[in-house]
């Protein structure tokens, strides 16, 4: 039987168990994915524990993303980049971390948008955790250039400062992006501006929104936020969160399984349980 979990502080509300479980019905793998309470202090004799009883695979979440990485035996090249992990394998005993968030969201963002980024001019309003995983997944994209803009320009500064020798990349603080919103071609949100309950609130304006660019928002709840409404209403390609989330599920399930997650199916069993 393969053995799942994914451990968080709180835990309840996560849509991983449904997901997941779905998955491993879908491809017929014995199996089961368990949601684990795991509180800060015992995060180190969790990891322990999980390992004893032989689980193949845990996934991590807030707040455990950055803490979690002590733990392990070994850590991919771009988790390291990135700083975070959000997915473990156990193979064998020997546990390696994964941050499979921000290339989850680089394949939803072109399998549900057909959007080639190769040559784009991309922004990324909002500089933190989320901001990290796709910056470095935007990077391999070979995109034409990459901009950072945040409330607070020092963390958008010093986040391009890190990307700099790989990609095309500069900073900017949220208020001035006006003049060059012109220039872009695609426009992301990672901020938690617009999520429930303040779905009223939009990270920048939407009028600045250049017509028929594509125009991403990582938040799923609401599925569609009102920025993305907004960007539709003004002819723009739509991208919203969700797929993010089931494709970070999707490479996970692949280093677990060694096989083709089935997405659609995590997609529909996602989406059922949000009704
Ligand atoms: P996450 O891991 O979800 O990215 P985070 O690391 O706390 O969360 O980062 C939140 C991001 O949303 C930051 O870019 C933050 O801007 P600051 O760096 O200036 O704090 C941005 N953000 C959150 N609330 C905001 C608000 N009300 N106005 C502008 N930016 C906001």
């Amino acid at each position: 039987r393969m053995l799942l979990a994914v451990i968080g502080d709180p835990i309840a509300h996560s849509k991983s168990p449904v997901m997941h479980n779905a998955a491993l019905e879908a491809l017929g793998i014995e199996g089961e994915y368990f949601p684990l309470h795991v509180s800060p202090e015992d995060l180190g004799s969790a990891i322990s524990k999980f390992k004893e009883l032989g689980f193949r695979g845990i996934n991590v979440t807030i707040p455990h993303k950055v803490d979690v990485m002590k733990y392990l035996d070994q850590i991919d090249d771009s988790a390291v980049r990135i700083g975070a992990v959000n997915t473990i394998v156990n193979e064998n005993g020997i546990l390696t971390g994964y941050n499979t968030d921000g290339i989850g969201y680089v394949r939803s963002l072109k399998d549900e948008t057909h959007v080639d980024l190769r040559g784009k001019s991309i922004m990324v309003l909002g500089a933190g955790g989320a901001a990290r995983g796709i910056i470095s997944a935007l990077a391999q994209e070979d995109p034409k250039t990459l901009v950072i803009a945040n409330r607070t320009e020092d963390k958008a500064i010093q986040m391009a400062e890190e990307w700099k020798s790989v990609v095309n990349i500069s900073a900017i603080t949220i208020d001035k992006v006006s003049d060059i919103l012109a220039d872009m071609d695609v426009v992301i949100n990672t901020t938690s501006i617009g999520m429930h309950p303040n779905t009223s609130h939009t990270a920048i304006d939407p009028e600045l929104i250049p017509p028929g660019i594509i125009v991403s928002d990582l938040i799923y709840n609401p599925l569609t936020t009102e920025f993305l409404k907004k960007s539709h209403e003004r002819g723009c390609t739509i991208h919203g969160g969700l797929g993010m989330f089931v494709n970070q599920g999707a490479y996970a399930l692949e280093y677990w399984t060694g096989k083709p997650a089935p997405i659609e199916m995590m997609r529909t069993a996602v989406l059922k349980s949000l009704q």
